[in-house]
């Protein structure tokens, strides 16, 4: 018998609950992907680069026209400077940037702090990189950063800090000034961060997201993760991108050689084009999925479920304690998928010591008008 590396690992959460969802016939608002299509113009130009023959080896570091659009667009959006030679690397999706950047750093005993609810691909590239994961609980209702649990989580071990805002699965955003409590925090330590901005342009009612790319004293130890997928609507794509100082990039880019060499040829070349084209769609962003939002909750006024319209992402935590306190999270996703043919996402999922008084679901909302129309009457009948 074969002794697993990561012997707490098996099928995730989201790969049963889509499952279960085809199988039942249920609106599926769990995995985060869209129903719909990327733009027209971003899925033609894919065909016309692969004709064209674009469909050899990239450099290993990415397409340089798409380095030199992703730099543009933060320049853009953060009014900050990066060089698109050394401080930006394409990857095959954000998962990939994650894990190489963990591996660049970490070595057997490291540290690293995460904060729960947390994403789930962060916990097995540490421990693959011989680190562990010491895990912060967010603050319960607002999902903020606890600052005295981080104070008491440093250790001299610690060698990162993984980041996420907009939060994956809450929604909630770290501000600048939480910025600058942490910069103070470990100015004297010897620590890097992940910032996992992969739903960095998904912030709603006027609100700026706090980039860590535009924060001077956090920028020189992050690397910081963004997803060509959930921005411009092609998460099958799987194609992000890191930004990191010259000296973290090329660290990186010594294990993105070997996990991959490089991202798909012609989506890097469809991907710049669009960008070079449409800049104006990362600034519609915001307003496009904030009226799916507000038609979703709109629409879930009248049922059962409790929450508050979520800052940022494509996800809608919804609060069940008023229809089946008697279910814990799992098993209410389970029963909202067979009985009431809705998939969700427990959120117990993400902690690593589940709140057992939380009785929380995520919705995805990155559907069109009708799925969401659909979805909100059978949860409403509940
Ligand atoms: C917080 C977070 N980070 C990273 C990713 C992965 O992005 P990608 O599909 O580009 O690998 C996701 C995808 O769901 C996510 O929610």
């Amino acid at each position: 018998m074969i002794s697993s590396k990561l012997p707490n690992v098996g099928t995730t959460i989201f790969t049963t609950m889509s499952q279960l969802a085809a199988q039942t016939g249920a609106l599926n608002l769990s995995q985060g992907f869209p129903d719909f299509n990327g733009p027209q113009a971003l899925l033609d130009a894919v065909g016309r680069h692969v004709s064209a023959g674009h469909n050899q080896y990239s450099p290993m570091t990415g397409l340089p026209a798409l380095r030199q659009q992703v730099a543009n667009k933060i320049a853009r959006s953060y009014g900050v400077s990066v060089d698109a030679e050394h401080e930006v690397t394409i990857t095959p999706g954000a998962t990939e940037a994650i894990f190489c950047a963990i591996h660049a750093v970490i070595r057997t005993g490291d540290e690293v702090i995460v904060f729960d609810p947390s994403y789930d691909s962060y916990e097995p590239s540490v421990e693959l990189a011989g680190g562990r994961c010491v895990h912060v609980q967010l603050t319960d209702g607002e999902f903020a950063i606890d600052w005295q649990k981080l104070t008491d989580a440093l250790s001299p071990r610690t060698r990162m800090i993984i980041l996420n805002s907009p939060h994956n699965p809450s929604g909630a955003l770290i501000s600048r000034d939480d910025l600058d409590k942490l910069a103070l925090l470990i100015a004297e330590r010897d620590i890097y961060l992940i910032s996992d901005e992969v739903y960095e342009h998904l912030v709603f009612d006027g609100v700026q997201h706090a980039s860590v790319l535009a924060h001077e004293a956090l920028y020189p130890r992050a690397f910081v993760v963004s997803s060509f997928g959930k921005t411009y609507h092609v998460t099958g794509w799987k194609t992000g991108y890191v930004v990191a100082p010259p000296a973290l990039s090329a660290e990186l880019r010594k294990v993105h050689q070997y996990v991959n060499f490089c991202g798909v040829t012609p989506l890097q070349w469809a991907l710049a084009d669009f960008m070079a084209a449409h800049p104006e769609h990362v600034e519609e962003l915001p307003a496009f999925y904030q009226a799916k939002r507000d038609l979703f909750c709109e629409l879930l006024t009248s049922s059962r479920f409790q929450f508050k319209p979520t800052p940022g992402t494509y996800f809608q935590l919804v609060d069940y304690s008023q229809i089946r306190p008697d279910l814990n999270d799992v098993d209410m996703s389970l029963w909202l998928t067979r009985e009431h043919g809705v998939a969700t996402i427990p959120v117990s999922v993400f902690y690593q010591q589940p709140i057992p008084e939380q009785r929380l679901v995520r919705l995805c909302f990155a559907k069109r008008e009708e799925t969401l129309r659909q979805a909100a009457e059978k949860l409403c009948a509940i």
